[in-house]
């Protein structure tokens, strides 16, 4: 079961948005998988879930242990502020060091309003899950202008959809 890790907590995101549609990209290539939304995350989770918390949380912890018993994810990761989102770093300081990450394989995608299309982020992203052990899959589609690219949960620009699909080409049998 493929993990696909909405890199957000944001409400109605754009990232949500895409992680469903990547789920049916994915189906459509014979494979199984399930949005981790991190507005699924409990409000509280900073308070209840990390450092002496760890393990308190059981609505946290359930998240965890799909997480945890998958060896594949996908990060949908929208640009903030130049990086990922800070919730984002979060969530991978909750998890399990290293079992939850280590010797696991991953592809990343990224968005972004701007020109960018979010490639510092996932240069970011990329050195902190290589530290955590993960693979990394080199194909990263990074989708710049978003807005004009992607409208009502369907890619006007058909390159980006010719990008997802190499990427899951080449992730399946990564
Ligand atoms: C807190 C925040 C910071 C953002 N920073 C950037 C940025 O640095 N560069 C950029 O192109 N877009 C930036 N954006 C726009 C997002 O990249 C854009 O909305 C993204 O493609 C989709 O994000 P979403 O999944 O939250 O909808 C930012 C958005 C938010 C909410």
């Amino acid at each position: 079961m493929i993990s696909i890790i909405c890199g957000t907590n944001r409400g109605q995101s754009v990232s949500k948005k895409i992680a469903l549609y990547y789920q049916n990209l994915l189906k459509e290539a014979g494979a199984n998988s399930y949005v981790l939304d991190l507005k699924e995350l409990p409000e509280d989770f900073m308070n209840v879930a990390l450092y002496d918390n760890a393990g308190k949380s059981e609505a946290f912890n359930t998240l965890k242990k799909k997480l945890n018993e998958s060896h594949k994810m996908v990060f949908i990761v929208p640009e903030y502020n130049g990086s990922f989102p800070g919730v984002l770093k979060t969530f991978i300081d909750a998890l399990d060091y290293p079992q939850s990450l280590k010797n696991k394989k991953c592809a990343l995608l990224s968005l972004s309003s701007g020109s960018q299309g979010g490639a510092l982020a996932l240069s970011h992203l990329t050195d902190i899950l290589h530290y955590c052990g993960m693979n990394v899959l080199a194909q990263k589609p990074k989708l710049a202008k978003i807005e004009a690219n992607f409208k009502e949960g369907q890619f006007t620009n058909e390159l980006y959809v010719t990008l997802l699909k190499e990427q899951i080409e080449a992730f399946l049998p990564f």
